[in-house]
This record gives C-alpha cells, sequence and structure tokens, in this order.
C-alpha cells in the first residue's frame, strides 16, 4: 500500500489549487507600519478583528433569535438565561460592538490629527465615514432588536428623528417602519437591516477601503528613506499577521472580562402603551440626543446633516482652507473643538 506524506498531500493540492505561494507572496507582502514601534497604526486593524467576533457570534444568537414582537423578547431571554453560554455568546457580540465605535471613532482621529485624508486619500476618508455610518446603523438596529422597554422606545424615538428631516423624512420613516406605526414590520426591517443589509455593506466597503490602503500605502512612511523604512515598517508574512493575531488574543481576553464582570442585561418587556421616563439611546447617540433636545428638532436635524456633509467633504474644505491660511493648523484646531464639543454633549447627556 503507498504511504502518503506532507510532500504528497502539498503537490495533491498544488496540482487542483495551482496557485503559486511565491507569486502570493510577492504580491501582498508589502512593508506595514511597525505595529510594535507605532501601535496608533494598529487602531484601523482592530475595528476588522471586532466586526470579524460580532459576525462569529451574531451567527450564534441567530440559532435561537426569533424576529417577531411576540417572541423577540422572550428569545433574548431564553439565550441569556437559558441557553448554555448564550449569556457569553450575546454579552461579547454587544462588548464587540461598542469597542468597534470607540476604536473606529479612535482610528477616524489618528487619520484625522495626522491630515492622513488629504490627496490622495480623500476617497479612502469618504468611503471610511460610510463606515462609520454603517458601524452606527448597526448599534441602532441591534439594540432595537432586544425588544424591552428602552430598546423599544428608542426605536420609537429614533424613526420620529428620522420622520422630522425636511423633505424626505416621512418617506425615510415609513420606509424604515413599513408603515406609519412600530409594527411587525418594523421587527422585521430592522433584522434585515442588522444581520443582512449592514453586515455586507460594511464587509465590502472595509475591503475596499484596505485594498485603497495597499494601493497607496500608510502615509507617513510613504515618503521615507530605504533606511527609515526598515526601521518603521515590517513585512505582512509573518510579523503583521502575527501582531493581529496577538492583537484578537488580547481583544477577546477582554470582551471575555468584560461579559463577566458586566454582562448583557434585560429590562422589562416593551410595551408600546407605557412610555418610560427616561428614554435613552446607545450612549454613542448621546450626543446626537442632547444636541435635539437643547436645539428645536428642524434646526437640531437640519444642523447634524450639514455636520454629516461637512465630515464627508472634509479634506476639500480642508484644502481651501490651507490654500488660504497655510501656517494656521486650522484643521487641528478645528478637529480638538468639534471632538470636545462630542464629547461635552455626550457627558452632558449620560449625566442627566
Ligand atoms: C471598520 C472600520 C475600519 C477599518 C477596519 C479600517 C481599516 C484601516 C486600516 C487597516 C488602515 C491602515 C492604517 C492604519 O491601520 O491606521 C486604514 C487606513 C485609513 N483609514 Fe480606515 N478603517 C476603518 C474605518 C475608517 C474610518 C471611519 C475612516 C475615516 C472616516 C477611515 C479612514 C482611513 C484613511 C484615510 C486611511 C489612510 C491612512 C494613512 O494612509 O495613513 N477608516 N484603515
Amino acid at each position: 500500500m503507498k504511504i502518503y506524506n506532507l510532500k504528497h498531500c502539498i503537490d495533491w493540492l498544488g496540482e487542483r489549487i495551482p496557485v503559486n505561494l511565491q507569486d502570493l507572496k510577492a504580491l501582498t507582502n508589502e512593508p506595514v507600519p511597525n505595529h510594535l514601534k507605532h501601535w496608533w497604526y494598529a487602531l484601523g486593524g482592530t475595528p476588522a478583528i471586532l466586526f470579524t467576533i460580532q459576525i462569529v457570534t451574531g451567527i450564534f444568537l441567530l440559532f435561537y433569535y426569533v424576529p417577531t414582537p411576540a417572541e423577540a423578547y422572550a428569545s433574548v431571554q431564553n439565550i441569556t438565561y437559558e441557553i448554555q453560554f448564550g449569556w457569553y455568546i450575546r454579552s461579547v457580540h454587544k462588548w464587540a460592538s461598542e469597542l468597534m465605535v470607540v476604536t473606529v471613532i479612535l482610528h477616524m482621529s489618528r487619520v484625522y490629527f495626522t491630515g492622513a485624508y488629504r490627496k490622495p486619500r480623500e476617497i479612502n476618508w469618504m468611503i471610511g465615514v460610510v463606515i462609520l455610518f454603517l458601524t452606527l446603523g448597526l448599534g441602532f438596529t441591534g439594540y432595537s432588536l432586544i425588544y424591552d422597554q428602552l430598546s423599544y422606545w428608542a426605536a420609537v424615538v429614533g424613526t420620529k428623528i428620522a420622520e422630522s428631516t425636511p423633505w424626505i423624512g416621512p418617506l425615510a420613516a415609513d420606509f424604515i417602519r413599513g408603515g406609519p406605526e412600530i409594527t411587525g414590520n418594523t421587527l422585521t426591517r430592522l433584522y434585515v437591516f442588522h444581520v443582512v443589509v449592514f453586515p455586507l455593506l460594511l464587509a465590502g466597503l472595509v475591503g475596499v477601503h484596505i485594498i485603497f490602503v495597499r494601493l497607496h500605502g500608510v502615509t507617513e512612511f510613504e515618503t521615507d528613506d530605504d533606511k527609515r523604512q526598515k526601521h518603521k515598517t515590517f513585512p505582512l508574512f509573518p510579523n503583521h499577521v502575527l501582531t493581529e493575531g496577538i492583537i484578537a488574543i488580547l481583544i477577546l481576553y477582554m470582551l471575555t472580562i468584560m461579559a463577566i464582570m458586566f454582562p448583557a442585561g434585560l429590562g422589562e418587556q416593551a410595551n408600546p402603551l407605557v412610555t418610560p421616563e427616561h428614554i435613552k439611546p446607545e450612549w454613542y447617540f448621546y450626543a446626537s440626543f442632547r444636541w435635539l433636545k437643547i436645539t428645536n428638532v428642524y434646526i437640531g436635524v437640519l444642523g447634524q446633516i450639514a455636520f454629516v456633509g461637512i465630515i464627508i467633504l472634509w479634506p476639500f474644505i480642508d484644502r481651501v482652507m490651507e490654500n488660504k491660511f497655510p501656517k494656521a493648523e486650522m484643521s487641528v484646531w478645528i478637529g480638538i473643538l468639534g471632538f470636545s464639543f462630542y464629547l461635552a454633549l455626550t457627558v452632558w447627556e449620560a449625566m442627566v
């Protein structure tokens, strides 16, 4: 009888999958910023790891979650208190989503304060802004699926805010709700957005985003001479892949501690007839919520639409400012001001 060894197996596979590993390595193995020396360049990979964790834990949750108003709450109760390790999977999913928002904001701040959105990376910045809003959209739709009082009323308020947008508001709100009121249709829609539409869009856009990063190279390292490049970068295989692997293990460890210490809770079942005293969205919407409270709905909504427009078009606005006041470092001051304003509104809302 013929005995097959590892080399035979590799040759067998090689004949059937004719990819030349050396070619593949040459194509992908470009130098990457040395994450051990410049940790802030690791902030971009971190949301990708968290997104992967959310997809895996999300698939497990889907085995038990039932997206109907009559059964949604009971199914979350079942996951949390009955299913073995259900509480753990649910808590890791929840904490990974919150950490993803934090790391996306931190990565975006790194990009902003290093001016990495400037030519030729304007389009990648704009893709990043869409990624940010998809991440927030995942958070909003996921929170609504729990169907306890707070999550139900956060969805009611969220769709009411969407409704007050001039011109397209009523149409957009009807589309999200599947009619003029929150019904079973709404839950189905939020569910489809949360488990299919947003994850697919996000996965596709993150792919395009990273291809752009590879095509442009990372900002700070492109103009360096060879000697400094060697010092500041390391190869994708094995150094970068191993570093990301270690970061992934540390993140899992951290999420486990958070899940044990602060497991995902569950309030009272949603009751469309009883409005809770305090309606709170997820913390990352606190600033937007507070802003709407201190302005009137019209200025509040229009102000936020203008804000989104400014972030998307920031690379071009910045360019005009740079040409007019080349030495003023205005983008840095505007960034610090904008970030402090967001933080102040968030803390204000958290305290009431
Ligand atoms: C799931 C979310 C995201 C992932 C997985 C991701 C991934 C990455 C990675 C791996 C890099 C390489 C350098 C680094 O790690 O710092 C990068 C660079 C970049 N990202 Fe992101 N990113 C995300 C969100 C965003 C957002 C929200 C923005 C801005 C609004 C953005 C804008 C950029 C830009 C302009 C670069 C090029 C920076 C440079 O060349 O120095 N990204 N991103």
